[in-house]
């Protein structure tokens, strides 16, 4: 059946740095991630039990998200039909998704935690209360992502082909709360390592979940 692979961008300058947001490229970690991530797509994605099937493959308009998936390349394959017709489809279709973008911390893009509790104390301590509800100084709530977040859920559940979504921290605790039928409240305290690939396999209620640690 279909099946829904999520996994986070490689470490990137900012997540080595510990600062949140911006649109930083992947450290050398990072692209290592990224060849890894391409042969894990290629034996366990695109060829599955033998076969060759055709693939989504969304990113977010964000460079790390981009440089992760660069390395998985378009399958194009041939077929000649019996009148010397020839016939070209390509296995795996590269998306870039707005709606995937990380959640925007307005104001507070590009800090570290720290710096936010010292500059802004009442904030910091606001989010820790409600981190649901609260939304950063011009920036978004994990409310307000989980609503840009729903009609590209809804189109991941009609698609038929396996999609990998090459996703965000925040993005993908949505995403998985929503196929695994979590309380929203939970939603944005799901643990989403990086360097790991997600795969949920939907049935009659929720998601069978395997983990798959490509390097450590
Ligand atoms: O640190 C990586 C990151 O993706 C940030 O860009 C983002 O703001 C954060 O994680 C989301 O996690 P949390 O909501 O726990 O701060």
């Amino acid at each position: 059946g279909r099946t829904f692979y999520l996994t986070r961008h490689g470490q990137s300058e900012y997540n080595l740095l510990g600062k949140i947001g911006g649109d930083s490229g992947l450290t050398p970690a990072g692209t290592e991630y990224a060849r890894r991530l391409a042969q894990f797509a290629k034996e366990q994605i695109i060829h599955k039990d033998g076969v060759e099937r055709p693939c989504r493959l969304w990113t977010s308009t964000l460079r790390r998200t981009k440089q992760t998936a660069q390395f998985i390349e378009h399958n194009k394959f041939e077929h000649m039909w019996d009148n010397g017709e020839k016939f070209e489809w390509i296995q795996l279709r590269r998306q870039e998704r707005r709606n995937l973008d990380e959640l925007y911390a307005g104001t507070c893009d590009g800090m570290t935690y720290k710096e936010i509790e010292e500059v802004f104390p009442e904030e910091f301590a606001r989010r820790q209360d409600d981190k649901l509800a609260y939304r950063y100084p011009r920036g978004e709530s994990y409310m307000d992502v989980t609503l840009r977040l729903e009609p590209l859920a809804q189109e991941m559940e009609r698609t038929r082909e396996p999609v990998l979504v090459v996703g965000h921290q925040g993005i993908l605790r949505i995403l998985y709360a929503y196929f695994m039928g979590l309380d929203r409240k939970e939603a944005p305290y799901v643990s989403i390592p990086l360097n790991n690939v997600i795969e949920l396999t939907p049935h009659a209620y929720g998601c069978h979940e395997k983990r798959y640690c490509l390097m450590m």
